[in-house]
């Protein structure tokens, strides 16, 4: 029955999108929640690779001599390397144009997604269409799309299948709201103002057309939606209609919480941090963190603010002790390649994580709390033990926990014993200099003595 109605809403949904205009009624029946099952998957996965890719690529961060971040044109400054069109006043025509340069001939799908699993990722986002509007699908809805460059095949059924082949998840970025190409997309604040009944026709449109072409063709496991704080447009309504469109089309696409960044409602999957943003607090819904390597998103050739990768571990981890996932990003090159500095990063990250994952993935948060900012904790059982994991981020004599510990306390890495003290229900370890030699981050195990 249920497949019934299903396919009726479906049915009728197509049609009132191909008329291009949405009757709610026709599909009132389909249910806004997914079962919250289906986001096991991502909550268990704590690490995902984003990738950030277009036309904007191509020119990496400067326009006509200038540079981003600039602050001749006053508008904003930001190294956003994929803003550079709004930000650096590139005209329509030029910023267009550039579909007849983009040619990725060094795109190797199957190396991207090499790299992310080495990395220790379990699923991939990547931009199918971002501000721009610039679509890296053959659209059926669009024309400024990756058919129209001289490269011409579609960029993401290979990379779909690499996913589906390496065993990671995917999903797709697809700017539902921003859309700079479209005579009545969403344009940044300090644009002319579009009124809202020509953003009702970009909806119609394009935007949610989209949508349903990205489920129907790639089947994703999950879609993230972009605004943030000043989301114009993204109406309760809409934000419903989009939501009923992705739960109509697919049982398992997971929807992030920026569909509607002020106002997410109750029927997202998991909630999506501002960029770079970690929350000190644990939060009710699944929730992830979207963070950059450099300090813009797409490729930017003169942002050298490459972070380190023990600081990126240290996010990981902060996250994965609070319940949160972590959103690497990853900018290419217009030719397809990924930056040097991005996969150096990549494989020092993921070797760390072949030594220490024993503590992030299949872990827990723990209940306890210690007061050391540089200190964070996860747990799980093994059998019928308790182990709890103790990640030291800098290096330090000793650590407190407010618990026993049985079975000893070791370096999870090398095996190498730390002595430690209980007393009055609170465990001194302290810390053998030797294990902070390399700088990276160090993690003890230890069985968890639960009180009674
Ligand atoms: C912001 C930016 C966008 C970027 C996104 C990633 O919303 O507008 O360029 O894609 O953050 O989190």
């Amino acid at each position: 029955m249920k497949k019934i109605i299903i396919v009726l809403c479906a049915f009728l949904a197509a049609g009132a999108l191909s008329s291009g205009c949405s009757d709610k009624k026709t599909t009132a029946e389909v249910s806004l929640k997914l079962d919250s099952q289906k986001a096991e998957w991502f909550k268990e996965a704590k690490f995902g690779m984003f990738i950030h890719w277009g036309l904007y690529s191509i020119l990496e961060g400067t326009y006509n001599g200038h540079t981003l971040p600039d602050t001749t044109f006053a508008q904003g400054n930001s190294w956003y390397a994929e803003w550079i069109k709004p930000r650096l006043e590139v005209p329509d025509e030029y910023y267009n144009g550039l579909v007849n340069e983009f040619n990725p001939v060094g795109y190797d799908p199957v190396s991207w997604v090499r790299e992310a699993c080495n990395a220790g990722m379990k699923y991939l986002v990547i931009t199918a269409k971002h501000h721009d509007g610039f679509a890296l699908w053959d659209s059926d809805v669009s024309d400024f799309d990756i058919a129209a460059t001289p490269y011409k095949k579609d960029l993401i059924a290979p990379l779909v299948e690499a996913c589906k082949k390496y065993g990671l998840k995917y999903g797709f970025y697809y700017s539902h709201w921003q859309d700079w190409e479209d005579p009545d997309g969403a344009l940044p604040f300090w644009c002319p103002w579009r009124p809202d009944e020509d953003f009702e026709k970009y909806w119609q449109r394009k935007s949610l057309p989209q949508v349903k072409e990205l489920i129907e063709k790639f089947d994703p496991d999950l879609l993230w939606f972009d605004t943030w704080d000043w989301d114009t447009h993204i109406t309760p309504e809409r934000r419903d209609e989009l939501i009923r469109l992705v739960r109509t089309y697919s049982d398992k696409c997971l929807i992030n919480g920026r569909i509607c960044y002020t106002n997410p409602g109750d029927n997202i999957d998991f909630l999506e941090m501002h960029d770079n943003l970690y929350p000190k607090e644990m939060l009710d819904k699944p929730w992830q963190t979207p963070a950059t390597m450099q300090n813009s998103w797409a490729y930017h050739g003169k942002d050298y603010n490459w972070k380190p990768a023990t600081r990126m571990l240290r996010y990981l981890v902060h996250n994965t002790s609070m319940g949160g996932n972590y959103l690497l990003n990853v900018g290419p090159k217009a030719d397809g390649t990924l930056p040097v500095p991005a996969v150096r990063r990549l494989r020092e990250m993921g070797a760390w994580l072949g030594a220490n994952g024993e503590a992030v993935y299949g872990t827990k948060p723990s209940s306890l709390k210690v007061d050391d900012k540089d200190v964070y904790l996860t747990e799980k059982t093994e059998g019928d033990e308790n182990i709890l994991y103790i990640f030291i981020t800098e290096p330090k004599p000793s650590v407190t926990v407010p618990c026993a510990l049985s079975n000893g306390c070791r370096s999870l890495e090398t095996g190498q014993p730390v002595d430690m003290e209980t007393k009055e229900g609170s465990t001194e370890i302290r810390i053998p200099e030797n294990l902070f030699k390399d700088r990276s981050i160090v993690v003890l195990k230890a069985g968890l003595v639960t009180a009674k």
